[in-house]
C-alpha cells in the first residue's frame, strides 16, 4: 500500500498531513528515511514516524447510534454528516454500511472493510434489518398482510421480499425487511396507504442497537459481533 494512505490509517494523520510528514523526513522505512507518499510499503517493513515504530493497520468496525439531523454521506454542503460524529483520524478512513434517511435514527455500521460492508449491504445476502415505525393512521391486519406478502413500490416491477411485522399498537410495528431499497421502509407504507411519522432501525441480523447509548455516540464492535457478518 501507498505510504501516505499506510500512515493515514495507523496514525491520526490525515492523507495530506501524512504526505508532508514524509516530505519533511519524519517517516523512516526499515531504517531508511522515506519521502515519497506514494512509496509501496509492506506488512513486513519496519515503519517510524518521528522514531516511533508505528503498526500494520487492522481494519475498523465501529456501530453508531445515530440522530436525526445528520445525512449518511461523505459529504453535504447543506447538513451535518454521520462522520462528523466521529474523531476526524477515525471519520476519513470510514466507509457507512447502507444508509439511513436523514430524519431516520438509530443502528448505523461504520468500517474499513470492503468485504465486510458488501456482506451487509449486498442483495445477494441475506441480511434482515428491524425498523420501529411509528404510523400516521391506524395500521389493519389487511396492510400487515399485504407488508409481509410483499407490496409493489411506486416505480418498481417486482413485489418487496416478504417481511414480518410485529404489532406493537394500533400506529406502532416493528418491520423487519430484508432488502434495502431508497426509502424502502417509508415507501413499503405509503403503497398501502399509511405515512411514517418516525424511523428507527434497532436490528441489523443480530446485531442489535446497545439500550444505553445515547444518541450520537459510537463504539467499536466486538471480534464476536463483527464475526456475525
Ligand atoms: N427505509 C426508509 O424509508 N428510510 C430509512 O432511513 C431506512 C429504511
Amino acid at each position: 500500500m501507498r505510504l501516505d494512505f499506510y500512515l493515514s490509517h495507523v496514525t491520526e494523520l490525515a492523507r495530506k498531513a501524512a504526505k508532508i510528514a514524509a516530505a519533511k523526513g519524519r517517516v523512516t522505512v526499515n531504517g531508511e528515511v522515506v519521502k515519497k507518499a506514494n512509496h509501496r510499503v509492506l506488512e513486513t517493513d519496519h515503519i517510524c514516524l518521528d522514531g516511533e515504530p508505528l503498526a500494520w493497520p487492522t481494519e475498523g468496525y465501529y456501530l453508531l447510534h445515530k440522530p436525526a439531523g445528520y445525512v449518511c454521506a461523505n459529504e453535504d454542503p447543506e447538513h451535518p454528516i454521520v462522520l462528523d460524529l466521529l474523531p476526524n483520524h477515525l471519520g476519513q478512513k470510514l466507509n457507512i454500511v447502507g444508509r439511513l434517511d436523514k430524519d431516520t435514527t438509530g443502528l448505523l455500521l461504520l468500517t474499513t472493510d470492503g468485504q465486510w460492508l458488501h456482506r451487509i449491504t449486498s442483495p445477494r445476502h441475506v441480511c434482515p434489518k428491524r425498523y420501529y415505525v411509528k404510523l400516521k393512521d391506524v395500521i389493519s391486519q389487511q396492510s400487515i398482510e399485504q407488508l409481509e406478502a410483499g407490496v409493489l413500490l411506486r416505480g418498481e416491477s417486482q413485489l418487496t421480499k416478504p417481511a414480518e411485522v410485529e404489532w406493537l399498537s394500533e400506529k406502532e410495528i416493528y418491520l423487519t425487511i430484508q432488502e434495502g431499497k431508497y426509502h424502502q421502509v417509508k415507501r413499503m407504507l405509503a403503497s398501502v396507504g399509511n405515512k411514517v411519522e418516525q424511523l428507527h432501525r434497532d436490528r441489523i441480523g443480530p446485531l442489535q442497537l446497545d439500550k444505553n447509548l445515547p444518541l450520537g455516540e459510537y463504539r467499536a464492535l466486538t471480534a464476536q459481533e463483527i464475526a456475525f457478518f
